[in-house]
């Protein structure tokens, strides 16, 4: 169980993609910092969520695909109903393909990587933010990637759908950061997760040498950044991008 040194008590947070990996390390850290969490993703939700409960933590599970925008408002409608306020929202979920090259990929895996890693992300907040907007309080952290910064060989959508979280997360940035709505990202580097099933060993051994801290992270050290963007303590951060890639983008 990931732990928190931030607390969310009485907080109303969502985390998409939050049955493995990197949302479920961030979902575990909010609900052992007090608050609420709807584990959202299309698989292992009721296992992620009944972990945590288990554990003492509050949370529920949401089989939900991101790129469904009618069962995005009806889980924002259940949550205000019952709870009255969305505190928080991480747009984690996303997915990479084999053989994603640009001369290559085809259409419907082209579209596939955009509508999950970036349509799903802007669902997410249009979903949210009439009700964040309404309480004068929020804090969205979407999960970008280095993705976004360099190009990595054989992920053009992937490249392409993460470029636009981080152009998005500028913008709604901006856009709400007057009204106490803050959304930042985070771009983590290579994460030892679910994603890296395609990958072959042999290509993660070429990442090594890119990342000067000499080793991949875990989920519980991006989820750590991905806690404190929607913490108190991120308190003047808007349209911000953190990278969590072991020195991967500044080298
Ligand atoms: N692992 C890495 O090396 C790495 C690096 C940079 C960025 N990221 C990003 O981190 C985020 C989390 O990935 P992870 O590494 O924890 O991988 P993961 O595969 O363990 O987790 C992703 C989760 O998203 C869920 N998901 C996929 N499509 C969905 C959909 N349409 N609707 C709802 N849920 C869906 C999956 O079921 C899965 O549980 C992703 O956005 C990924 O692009 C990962």
């Amino acid at each position: 169980m990931t732990n928190s040194p931030h607390r969310f008590d009485g907080q109303i947070a969502i985390v998409t993609g939050a049955g493995s990996g990197i949302g479920r390390a961030a979902a575990e850290g909010f609900a052992a910092g007090g608050a609420h969490v709807a584990v959202v993703d299309i698989r292992g939700a009721d296992e992620a969520a009944a972990e945590i409960r288990a554990a003492g933590g509050k949370a529920e599970a949401v089989t939900l695909d991101v790129r469904d925008g009618k069962g995005w408002t009806a889980l924002a409608d259940d949550l205000v109903a019952r709870f009255g306020r969305i505190d928080i929202l991480v747009n984690n979920a996303g997915i990479a393909v084999p053989g994603d090259r640009a001369a290559e990929v085809a259409e419907e895996v082209w579209d596939r990587i955009l509508d999950v890693n970036a349509k799903g992300v802007w669902l997410g907040m249009k979903a949210v933010l009439p009700q964040m907007l309404a309480q004068r309080r929020g804090k969205i952290c979407n999960v970008a990637s280095t993705a976004a910064h360099i190009g990595l060989r054989d992920a053009a959508a992937y490249c392409a759908s993460k470029g636009a979280v981080l152009a998005l997360t500028r913008q709604a940035g901006v856009q709400y950061a007057s009204r106490n709505v803050q959304i930042n990202s985070v771009s983590p580097g290579t994460t030892m997760t679910g994603l890296q099933r395609d990958v072959t060993e042999e290509q993660r051994a070429a990442f090594l040498p890119l990342t000067p801290i000499g080793r991949f992270a875990e989920s519980p050290e991006v989820a750590a950044v991905v806690l404190f963007l929607c913490s108190e303590g991120s308190s003047f951060m808007a349209g911000a991008d953190v990278s969590v890639d072991g020195g991967m983008v500044a080298l």
